[in-house]
């Protein structure tokens, strides 16, 4: 059964994405080390749909640590994918962005928030489970065994 952790006081901020700016921001950013594997970051839906992007900061000083992107499906659904600076894994901060995109979703139309997770990339889905996505299934691409992952907002 998965948890839904309530965030009492947020340390970051989720706005929306500056394309140059923020860009230019994690051109950046340091290397994963060790290095993600390719499959775990590579984009499944549909290259069809509207896509928006939101920045994570903290709040303390602002600094761009996380980028959370939506692509749409259907009508009041997205998918979800997000990546954080690699300095601040594994510290709740993906937990709380996702707990302020969750709040946000309904504000834009959305009703469900849907992802996809490699099946080892366990951090990732410790932390989709304590943001209340709950695992409906899975699949397989390109031989690599996928987590399919759903939260009603
Ligand atoms: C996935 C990601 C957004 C999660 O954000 P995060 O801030 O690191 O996650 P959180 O700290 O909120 O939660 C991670 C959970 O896994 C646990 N964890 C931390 N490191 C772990 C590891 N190496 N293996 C397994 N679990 C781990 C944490 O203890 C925490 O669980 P808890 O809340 O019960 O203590 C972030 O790690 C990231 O950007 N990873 C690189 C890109 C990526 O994998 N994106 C997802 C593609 S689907």
């Amino acid at each position: 059964m998965a948890e839904s952790t309530p965030v009492s006081e947020s340390r970051v901020v989720v706005r929306p994405w500056h394309r140059r700016r923020d860009r230019a921001v994690i051109n950046r950013w340091p290397p994963y080390t060790p290095a993600l594997p390719a499959h775990w970051v590579a984009t499944s839906a549909t290259e069809r749909h509207e896509r928006v992007s939101y920045a994570v900061e903290l709040r303390s000083d602002r600094a761009l640590v996380g980028r959370i992107g939506l692509q749409m499906y259907a009508l009041t659904g997205a998918y979800l994918g997000i990546a954080l600076h690699p300095a601040h894994l594994g510290n709740g901060l993906g937990r709380e962005a996702l707990h302020l995109i969750s709040q946000l979703g309904p504000r834009i139309g959305l009703s469900v928030l849907r992802l996809d997770v490699a099946d080892e990339n366990t951090r990732a889905i410790r932390c989709y489970q304590r943001a209340g996505f709950v695992e409906v299934g899975a699949i397989w691409r390109n031989g690599y065994r996928y987590l399919d992952m759903v939260r009603a907002l």
